[in-house]
C-alpha cells in the first residue's frame, strides 16, 4: 500500500518535471533580458526618432520624458513583464496625429533599428514585433 502510493507519488513528480520541460512558459519580456534591455530599445528608438525628419515632425511638440517612460511601461506590459501600463490609450495618443500606413511602417523600420542596436536576436524581435501588431489599428488614420 505505502510502495503503491511511494510509486505514485513518483510517478506524478517525474510527469509534472516532463511538463514543465516541455512547455516554455518565458515572457517575451524575460527573453529579452527584462527591464534594462527593454529601456536599452527604447532609448535607441528615441534616438532615431530624433535623427528622422518623417517621425521628428510627429514628436516636435512632445515631452520627450514622458514618452520614453510611457512607452518603457507599455513595451513592459506588452510583453508580459511585471508593469502596469500607466499612460493613455494608444486611440487617445495618437488621435489628430493622422499617422498614414507609410509613415506608421517608417516607424516600424526605426523601431527594429533600435532593436537591432540592442542585439536583440531576429526570431526575438519577431515575437517583439508580434505582441506590438495589434496596436497598428489603434494608431493610423485617427
Ligand atoms: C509611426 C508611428 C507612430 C507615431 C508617428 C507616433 C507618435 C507619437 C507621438 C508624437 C507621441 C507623443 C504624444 C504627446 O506628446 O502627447 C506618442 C506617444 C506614445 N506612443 Fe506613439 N507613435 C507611433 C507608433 C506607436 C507605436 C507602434 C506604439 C506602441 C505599440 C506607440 C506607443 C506610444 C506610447 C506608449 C506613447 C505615450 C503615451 C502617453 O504619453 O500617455 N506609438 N506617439
Amino acid at each position: 500500500m505505502v510502495s503503491s502510493m511511494k510509486n505514485l507519488i513518483f510517478i506524478a513528480l517525474v510527469s509534472w518535471f516532463i511538463a514543465g520541460c516541455a512547455s516554455n512558459n518565458t515572457s517575451v519580456y524575460s527573453q529579452l533580458g527584462g527591464q534594462p534591455k527593454v529601456e536599452q530599445i527604447v532609448d535607441n528608438f528615441i534616438t532615431e526618432i530624433e535623427f528622422d525628419p518623417i517621425m521628428f515632425e510627429y514628436f516636435k511638440d512632445s515631452d520627450i520624458g514622458r514618452f520614453r517612460e510611457k512607452m518603457i511601461e507599455h513595451l513592459c506590459f506588452l510583453t508580459g513583464g511585471p508593469c502596469e501600463y500607466t499612460g493613455d490609450t494608444m486611440v487617445q495618443v495618437h488621435t489628430g496625429m493622422n499617422v498614414t500606413e507609410s509613415d506608421f511602417n517608417h516607424g516600424v523600420d526605426l523601431f527594429i533599428a533600435a532593436m537591432n542596436k540592442a542585439d536583440v536576436p531576429h526570431p526575438l524581435q519577431n515575437k517583439v514585433l508580434a505582441v506590438m501588431a495589434p496596436t497598428r489599428k489603434e494608431i493610423i488614420y485617427l
